[in-house]
């Protein structure tokens, strides 16, 4: 049967003439010579990284490796540690819980830039009409604001990086007009976060939008295979919250009718 009438196709990998291949290159061989950043570009793009797109992309995944016990991502995957499952559940309850406001803004916002860079407009007129728009529909712009940070140091390494290297062009210059116009709009500064960052910075490298979560996720699974691992090792068993840290507020106790 010819590949094209076959059900399944990849472009990605395979096996030629019984040797496993990824991308077009011999798996053996990479794994004699190749980094792992360079072959998470490699399955990603298609094609070998450059040595600035390589150095990127590790700062982009080394930001996202961990950020306390905090988030939700963490916290899941070592709750459902301490209810006597299994690493890898932990870690999937872990990249479960990325969504639009864990994580997962980055693909609503490369989405945001890209569409606004593609008008071709200057980045002051674009960032205007994306603040204005957010500002009359009360939504939220995806990948400003954080709980923590008035200014969010990962963001600020990032584009100092993306300076040096090369990635510092119309969707990053736009990310940060917006957080400039949002902080006026608001009267209170809401920064542009790591995932913002991150989503400008794929934009300039040429990735697809819709790639965006994939790239925290992949940043972030080392650190949830240590949370699980930790909690599974050192933690006892069945966590749960104290008394004093939960409340009831529902109805009086009553009798059934
Ligand atoms: C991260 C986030 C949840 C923090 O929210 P917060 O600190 O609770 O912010 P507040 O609720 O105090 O917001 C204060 C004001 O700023 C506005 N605001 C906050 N983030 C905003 C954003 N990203 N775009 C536009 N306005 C925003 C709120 O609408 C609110 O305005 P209002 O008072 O007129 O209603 C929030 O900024 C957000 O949802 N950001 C977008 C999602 C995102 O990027 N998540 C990744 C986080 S790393």
């Amino acid at each position: 049967m010819e590949a094209g009438e076959k059900k399944w196709k990849t472009a990605i990998t395979g096996h030629v003439n019984g040797e496993p291949y990824v991308r077009g290159y011999n798996l053996l061989e990479m794994v004699e010579k190749l980094r792992f950043t360079k072959a998470i570009y490699l399955v990603l793009k298609g094609e070998l990284p450059k040595e600035n797109e390589e150095k990127m992309l590790n700062a982009m995944l080394v930001s996202c490796i961990d950020h306390g016990l905090g988030p939700p991502s963490v916290t899941a995957a070592r709750v459902v540690l301490s209810g006597g499952n299994p690493l890898n559940a932990g870690v999937a309850a872990g990249v479960l819980t990325l969504g639009d406001s864990h994580g997962g803004a980055i693909e609503n916002c490369a989405k945001a830039l890209q569409t606004a860079v593609k008008k071709g407009k200057p980045v002051t007129d674009l960032s205007r009409e994306i603040v204005e728009k957010a500002r009359f529909s009360r939504e939220r712009i995806p990948g400003f604001g954080h709980r923590i940070y008035i200014t969010d140091p990962r963001t600020e390494i990032l584009l100092k990086k993306a300076k040096e290297l090369g990635y510092y062009g119309k969707h990053t210059e736009l990310a940060v007009q917006i957080e400039k116009d949002l902080e006026k709009a608001l009267g209170k500064k809401q920064c542009l976060n790591v995932d913002g960052c991150i989503a400008a910075i794929i934009s300039e490298m040429g990735f697809d939008y819709r790639l965006g979560k994939g790239f925290f996720i992949i940043g972030r699974v080392p650190g949830l295979v240590a949370h699980a691992f930790e909690e599974m090792t050192r933690e006892k068993p069945f966590r749960r919250l104290e008394e004093e840290e939960m409340a009831y507020d529902g109805p009086a106790p009553r009798k059934l009718p």
